[in-house]
C-alpha cells in the first residue's frame, strides 16, 4: 500500500471480528517492531502478546470496554526504564521509544489489514497484576489485534497552519 494511503487508512478499531490472526501476519508486525529506531538503538521495551480466548474476564480488569478482548489477540508494550537512553539533563526516552515501536506495529498492521486501537487508559497496577510485570518495568500501552468489525470514521483533524510553525516558535 503507497504509504500515505496506509496511513489515512490507520483509525482506531473499536469493534473487531472472532476470528483468528494468521501466524505470519503477527510475525510482520513483530519485525516492524523489531525495526523501530530507538534513542542509541536500545530498543528498551518488550511485547507481551496475550491470547484473549479464555482470559477475558481478567483482560476487562485491565481495560473494561468489550471490544478490548473482541480480538483475538491483545499487546502490550512494557517500557524498562533503565535500559533507556537519558540525556545530558536527565530524560529518559523510554516513552518516545516505546510510542515509535507501538507505531511501527499499528501501521504494519494496518498494511496487513488488521485494525488496532492505541490505549492508554488502563489500569496500570491491575496490568502489572494480570501480567506479571516487574516492578522495574512500566505497561507503556496496549492494543487489540484483530480483524475491524467496524468502519473508519471521518477524520477530524487541526489544520497543518495550526500544528506548524516556520524558523521561530510562534
Ligand atoms: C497515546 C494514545 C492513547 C490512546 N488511548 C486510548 C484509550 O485509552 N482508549 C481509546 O478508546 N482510544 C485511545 N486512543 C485513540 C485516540 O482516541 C484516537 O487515536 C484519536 O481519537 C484519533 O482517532 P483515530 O485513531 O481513529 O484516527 C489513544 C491514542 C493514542 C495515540
Amino acid at each position: 500500500m503507497e504509504f500515505m494511503e496506509l496511513i489515512k487508512k490507520r483509525y482506531s478499531v473499536r469493534s473487531y471480528k472472532n476470528i483468528p490472526v494468521e501466524e505470519w501476519k503477527i510475525k510482520k508486525i513483530l519485525e516492524a517492531v523489531q525495526m523501530s529506531p530507538s534513542a542509541a538503538n536500545r530498543q528498551p521495551y518488550k511485547i507481551i502478546i496475550i491470547h484473549t480466548e479464555g482470559r477475558q474476564e481478567e483482560l476487562k480488569k485491565i481495560y473494561s470496554a468489550e471490544w478490548f478482548v473482541q480480538a483475538p489477540i491483545v499487546i502490550c508494550i512494557c517500557g524498562i526504564k533503565n535500559l533507556a537512553w537519558k540525556r545530558n539533563d536527565g530524560k529518559n526516552h523510554v516513552d518516545i521509544d516505546c510510542a515509535i515501536a507501538m507505531d511501527h506495529l499499528v501501521l504494519a498492521a494496518t498494511d496487513l489489514g488488521l485494525g488496532t486501537c492505541w490505549i492508554c487508559a488502563f489500569d496500570p497496577c491491575q496490568a502489572r497484576k494480570i501480567l506479571k510485570i516487574p516492578d522495574d518495568v512500566e505497561p507503556i500501552a496496549f492494543t487489540p489485534l484483530g480483524y475491524p468489525a467496524d468502519s473508519p470514521r471521518e477524520k477530524k483533524r487541526k489544520l497543518i497552519e495550526e500544528l506548524v510553525c516556520y524558523e521561530f516558535w510562534q
